[in-house]
């Protein structure tokens, strides 16, 4: 695994993914230097890591997945808060890839929408069967890139990536956000992957939610 760093306290992201993300209430980056996502907490630094990654894909890309559409509801773990909105990356995603079928899934029934270019499934990552389902009703054509902002502990990423990585198209990206739970150089399923695995998180953690800013990202082996 190649572990990269980045200073918080100095990235002003000037992406246009940034401003998308803050746009449509996303936490995943703003353009805006030290300031709190509506929910109190710092924006993540996702958006130029993203960007490094995506922009020279972002007309090629037809099929989006996403793993945590959003929910305010204090009954589901890694809910957005009362100030959250839900539905806010798949839009941010949808406005990013302007020929892409946006999906995104998510445990809470409640958060479910249909709008444009956007479908939304009920699906439990922590339950293969549950994944099984969905993939069985919408695998006709395999995935460019898939993201996992869901429930963001380590047993729920490797149950949904070892079953849904399959169904991603070879060079195709795979992102696990908020990775808080992983160490440089800890034994996980990680260590298991034979294609090219990416670390990004902050150089000094300097507060119990700076750790949980980690990115993940997996290179598919081949072409896109
Ligand atoms: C941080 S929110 C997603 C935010 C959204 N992606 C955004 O950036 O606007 C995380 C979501 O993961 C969902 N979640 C929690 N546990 C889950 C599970 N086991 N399976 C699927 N989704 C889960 C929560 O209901 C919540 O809506």
């Amino acid at each position: 695994m190649n572990t990269f760093y980045f200073d918080s306290n100095e990235i002003h992201d000037k992406t246009q993914l940034a401003t998308l993300f803050e746009f449509h209430g996303s936490d995943k980056g703003s353009s805006q230097k030290g300031t709190n996502h509506p929910s109190g907490w710092p924006y993540h630094h996702y958006a130029p890591i993203y960007s490094l990654f995506l922009d020279s894909i972002r007309a090629s890309v037809t099929r989006f997945l996403e793993v945590g559409i959003g929910t305010t509801s204090s009954n589901f773990p890694s809910s957005m808060g009362q100030n959250g909105t839900p539905g806010a990356s798949l839009r941010g995603w949808r406005a990013y890839f302007p020929n892409a079928e946006i999906i995104g899934l998510d445990v809470d029934p409640d958060s479910l929408f249909t709008e444009e270019r956007i479908q939304t499934y009920c699906v439990d990552q922590t339950e293969p069967e549950s994944i099984a389902d969905f993939f069985k009703a919408n695998s006709e054509n395999p995935f460019d890139v898939i993201v996992d902002d869901g429930l963001h502990r380590e047993h729920a990423a490797e149950i949904f990536f070892k079953n849904s990585f399959q169904y991603l198209k070879p060079g195709g990206y795979y992102f696990i956000e908020d990775a808080g739970w992983l160490e440089p150089g800890q034994e996980t399923f990680l260590n298991h992957i034979s294609d090219p695995v990416s670390l990004f998180l902050p150089r000094e953690m300097k507060s119990g939610l700076d750790y949980w800013d980690k990115l993940i990202v997996i290179n598919k082996r081949g072409n896109f």
